[in-house]
């Protein structure tokens, strides 16, 4: 861990790797001496998780109500007010400490305050090291869908240290798997494969731990190449997003990201077989490792989440951009008609 530790910091200038939290520490209380003034944004389990390290930090802290529901505009209104009432100015710090929820709706308000302050994303969650804090989206959901309203910012800083998943309960460690999962089915079989191969009988979360760094490597190389989303290579990442941003919205947020992402990698892979682009066999290699991370079918049929996906942003025109693996380490983007759709979808 330690060389690959050291080969990613050399790689990606933003992205800090630790292996322990003591250096975390004094990385971020460097960090802190270099700005006028810093703000931490976290949630209420992870203050109480961390509140050792937290209480280490001499910073104004605002914790926020745990979950998908949080991230809304009035969340960003009240951590913009916090900004100021901390006396926030241009040459400030904003430190988003938490899982995916904290990082999305505390980074895009970094970005609107004061026409964007610096920012250091601390990732405590596994989905969020692997995936949420890295490639700058920021955003929140909205009455109308699920992240509908968001930013491009990247954070000057990405502090990671697998330390910090040490207090994260066990359904979120499969959570995270779920999109590590998705990264080795984009862009590295032998990824995909290794991870099915740690959850297909009992694991505990530092058999996982030295998988981090290549699914880090995937979605960055990914998102350099497209920053911005433009060149349909960035998009790839999107891959099950399109069922699971359904799944989200249509359980009105009970059920969490990484499971709906699972559900929705399945449902690409079963959708793709219809469509004669992904073989059986695929399907059959994604549905063993969804289901050793996650027992439960998805209780939402093809039809029903078709309904809630033609208000996804991906939606173009009269399609719907579907991504769909053809093998395990390559996915395709199939636009699909909204007013006829494949019989999946009825
Ligand atoms: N911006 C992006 O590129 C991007 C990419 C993927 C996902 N996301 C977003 O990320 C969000 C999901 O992220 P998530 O799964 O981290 O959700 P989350 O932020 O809700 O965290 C999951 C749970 O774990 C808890 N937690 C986090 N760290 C902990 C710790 N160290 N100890 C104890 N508890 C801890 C949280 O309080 C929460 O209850 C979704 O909103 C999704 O849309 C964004």
């Amino acid at each position: 861990m330690i060389s690959e530790i050291k080969y990613m910091t050399e790689k990606y200038s933003n992205l800090q790797f630790y292996g322990y939290k003591n250096d975390a520490l004094l990385r971020i209380e460097a960090l802190i001496l270099e700005h006028s003034g810093t703000v931490l944004i976290t949630d209420a389990n992870v203050a109480q998780a961390q509140s050792g390290f937290l209480d280490a930090l001499k910073v104004s802290q605002l914790v926020i109500a745990p979950g998908e529901k949080t991230k809304n505009m009035q969340q960003v209104e009240a951590i913009c007010d916090f900004f100021n009432d901390a006396q926030l100015d241009r040459g400030g710090l904003v430190i988003a400490f938490g899982g995916g929820v904290v990082t999305d709706v505390a980074a895009f308000a970094a970005s609107i305050y004061l026409r964007g302050v610096s920012l250091l994303l601390v990732p405590t969650s596994l989905l969020c090291m692997v995936d949420a804090s890295i490639g700058g989206k920021t955003g929140v959901d909205t009455a109308w869908g699920k992240n509908q309203i968001g930013s491009f910012y990247s954070a000057e800083n990405v502090l990671i240290c697998p330390q910090f998943l040490e207090t994260l309960p066990e359904m979120e460690v499969r959570n995270g798997i779920a999109e590590m999962l998705k990264h080795g089915t984009i862009a590295d079989e032998n990824h995909f494969a290794d991870l099915s191969d740690v959850i297909s009988k009992p694991f505990a979360l530092t058999d996982i731990i030295p998988y981090i760094s290549r699914s880090i490597e995937i979605k960055t190389e990914m998102v350099q190449v497209d920053p911005n989303d433009k060149n349909q290579i960035r998009e790839k990442l999107n891959l099950g997003h399109t069922f699971a941003h359904a799944i989200e919205q249509i359980s009105d947020y009970s059920v969490p990201h990484g499971k709906a992402v699972a559900w929705g990698l399945l449902l690409a892979a079963e959708l793709g077989k219809e469509l004669k682009i992904t073989t059986p066999e695929t399907v059959k290699i994604i549905e063993k490792a969804v289901c050793d991370l996650f027992p439960e079918p998805c209780p939402y049929s093809p039809s029903t989440l078709f309904e809630y996906m033609k208000t996804d942003k991906k939606r173009e025109n009269e399609s719907i951009r579907f991504l769909i693996p053809n093998e395990i380490g390559n996915v395709v983007i199939k636009p699909t008609s909204i007013e006829n759709p494949p019989s999946f979808f009825t």
